[in-house]
């Protein structure tokens, strides 16, 4: 692969100023050719930023608000974001979408909020299980991304892809690696079609689901896994470390 893969937490709603300290002191002891991102709760952003200034690690926030500035309370811009050191995005993870209603068209807008900041969206998609049993993986997937992307201008500015099927999120069951590869494959494929194939091969395409130090390596191996999007294991800093080390 040309570029190192890109290992992203998502710490979701954990995570306090022990697992801050516990998380910046392992990552500043070690030296890692992979690129690591850290998206951490709001609040505590623009804190691991300052920290993580002189290191490779990129913190990015969970989500983002569509909206640039008004009357929205509890609402943070990207603009907001880009200002306490956020470099990335995560945008329509599947908790956002199931719990929070966020559809492919809200993903659109705040994928174009976020490029104008010039912060990296990293564009969460994924089927459900029963999506998966009807086989209807591909059909989902395809409408997630045309539906969030088209238009976008991404000239000039990096993007990325997660792929998390949501029945492996959480549950201890990855997906294999090789359904993995497949899946990332078409999603691939797509991009060239909505962007253009030297587009394409310049936006980085995760796969997040019961990753862990057992099952990393296997998946970093398929040709088309640019990297990982972690969740649990993510909350122990050494696990963490670890996935990290065998994505370098
Ligand atoms: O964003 C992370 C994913 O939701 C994966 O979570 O590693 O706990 O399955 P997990």
């Amino acid at each position: 692969k040309e570029r190192p893969p890109l290992v992203v937490a998502n710490w979701k709603l954990n995570g306090g100023t022990d697992l801050i300290c516990a998380s910046v002191a392992s990552f500043l002891r070690q030296n890692f050719r992979v690129q690591i991102g850290i998206a951490p709760p709001y609040v505590y952003i623009g804190n691991m930023a300052n920290f993580l200034r002189n290191s490779q690690i990129m913190i990015g926030s969970q989500n983002v608000s569509k909206f640039e500035s008004g009357a929205f309370t509890g609402e943070t811009s990207a603009q907001m974001l880009k200002e306490v050191g956020c470099e990335f995005c995560l945008i329509g993870h599947s908790e956002r979408r199931q719990v929070f209603l966020e559809n492919n068209a809200s993903c659109h807008t705040k994928i174009s909020s976020t490029l104008s900041a010039g912060l990296m969206p990293i564009i969460c998609i994924g089927e459900n299980a029963q999506q998966h049993e009807l086989g209807l993986t591909k059909h989902i997937l395809y409408r997630q991304l045309h539906e969030s992307l088209l238009g976008q201008n991404i000239k000039g500015q990096q993007i990325a892809i997660a792929y998390e099927p949501i029945w492996a999120i959480g549950s201890g069951k990855a997906a294999t690696p090789e359904s993995v590869q497949e899946v990332h494959e078409y999603i691939f494929n797509e991009l060239c079609t909505i962007f253009d194939e030297e587009s394409a091969k310049n936006i980085r395409i995760l796969y997040g689901g019961s990753v862990n130090k057992n099952n990393a390596a296997q998946l970093l191996a398929m040709p088309n896994v640019d990297g990982l999007l972690v969740g649990g294991a993510s909350l122990d800093p050494e696990h963490f470390s670890e996935i990290c080390a065998l994505a370098n």
